[in-house]
């Protein structure tokens, strides 16, 4: 499972984050199947439904550089309990993880709740047939 140094990596990551309307700060780090690691911070907007959230600006970032499988997503919020993903990040991580793969979830004060794809988004949609 996530390493503590995955984990202050999607902290350190979170100091990048724009969120000058929420002050609520999200850092990711996404680990391919090859051990690179790509982070990723939330990224807000004055037209707010353009937020980019954390999760999804590192699995971005490492399907734009050609990566299409991973082992393991670490996801830091700055709330009490464990950050709990959006549905868009949930469908997302859908299209790109297998349903076992692990997503560290971790609170302000590094709680952590680990879940796995499948159980973060059951019964997904992935594609049309
Ligand atoms: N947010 C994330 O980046 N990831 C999550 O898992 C939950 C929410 C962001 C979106 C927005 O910038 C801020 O947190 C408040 O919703």
């Amino acid at each position: 499972m996530a390493t503590t140094e995955l984990i202050d990596q999607a902290i350190a990551a979170s100091q990048y984050a724009h969120v000058p309307y929420s002050h609520f700060p999200i850092g990711a780090a996404l680990v391919t199947k090859a051990g690179e690691v790509y982070t990723g911070c939330n990224i807000e907007n004055a037209s707010f439904g353009l937020t980019n959230c954390g999760e999804r600006t590192a699995i971005f970032k490492a399907v734009s550089e050609g990566h299409k499988e991973f082992s393991e997503l670490v996801v830091y919020g700055t709330s009490e309990q464990p950050i709990s993903p959006c549905g868009a990040c949930r469908q997302v991580m859908a299209e790109f993880f297998k349903k076992d793969m692990p997503v560290t979830l971790v609170s302000r004060n590094k709680t952590t709740v680990v879940m796995t794809v499948g159980e973060l988004l059951p019964y997904s949609f992935t594609d049309l047939n």
